[in-house]
């Protein structure tokens, strides 16, 4: 049977509260978290970095998986910071960094999991080259850089491509998604489901969360 997780971005939440929102959404049934961490400069946004994660980690115990989404330039900075503050997964962009081959080990020797993302415009053969090495692609479905923004449906042969290359990566798709969109990635085989606006920014996240399983648990 199909089964994906569901990690809601937290981008979207009460950002005065963020250690709170963290727990509610893990009592609303998330699967994992989806911290989006933006510099400024690779993306025109700046969220939080390491620091924050650091005092997350301490707010809502070892449990929660927390997928770190960097949209920053030079990645490679934040490994080791991000591994201490207790990340379990970092996902850098692979239009951020020349050395991925190195940065994809250094993550691995840190002790968290290794993602590569990629922008709607650069194409999934170039991320291809490195599926056999890495835990997860993400695919976005919008431009990174805010929250809220149209799902961007023509990503979708991306995955499925993805997918039948590599029956065993995780694929995460990210942007957009929602009860209206899910059923999309699902088909396309995408199995780690990010959707922020669409949970948080509802009055009954947990009725929300509930509705994008049904679709992706069977
Ligand atoms: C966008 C971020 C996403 C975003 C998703 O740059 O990477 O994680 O918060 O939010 P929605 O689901 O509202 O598009
Ligand atoms: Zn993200």
């Amino acid at each position: 049977a199909y089964t994906a997780k569901i990690g809601p971005s937290i981008l979207s939440s009460d950002l005065s509260q963020l250690g709170r929102e963290c727990e509610r959404m893990m009592e609303c049934g998330a699967d994992y978290l989806h911290l989006d961490v933006m510099d400024g400069h690779f993306v025109p946004n700046i969220t939080f970095g390491h620091p924050m994660v650091e005092c997350l980690r301490k707010a809502v115990g070892p449990n929660p998986f927390f997928d770190m989404h960097m949209m920053v330039s030079r990645p490679e900075q934040w490994v080791k910071p991000m591994a201490a503050a207790g990340a379990n997964q970092y996902t850098f962009h692979l239009e951020a960094t020349t050395n991925t081959g190195s940065l994809i080990k250094e993550i691995r020797e840190s002790g968290m999991k290794v993602g590569v993302a990629i922008k709607p415009g650069t194409t999934v053969e170039e991320l291809a080259q490195w599926a056999g090495q890495i835990d997860m692609a993400l695919v976005m479905t919008v431009e990174p850089g805010f929250g809220g923004q149209k799902f961007m449906e023509d990503m979708m042969p991306k995955v499925s491509w993805l997918r039948s290359q590599f029956p065993s990566l995780d694929i995460e798709v990210d942007g957009g998604v929602g009860p209206d969109t899910i059923h999309r990635c699902a088909e396309a085989g995408a199995n780690m489901i990010v959707s922020g606006s669409a949970v948080l920014g509802s009055s009954d996240p947990r009725t929300v969360i509930a509705l994008l399983k049904d679709v992706v648990l069977e």
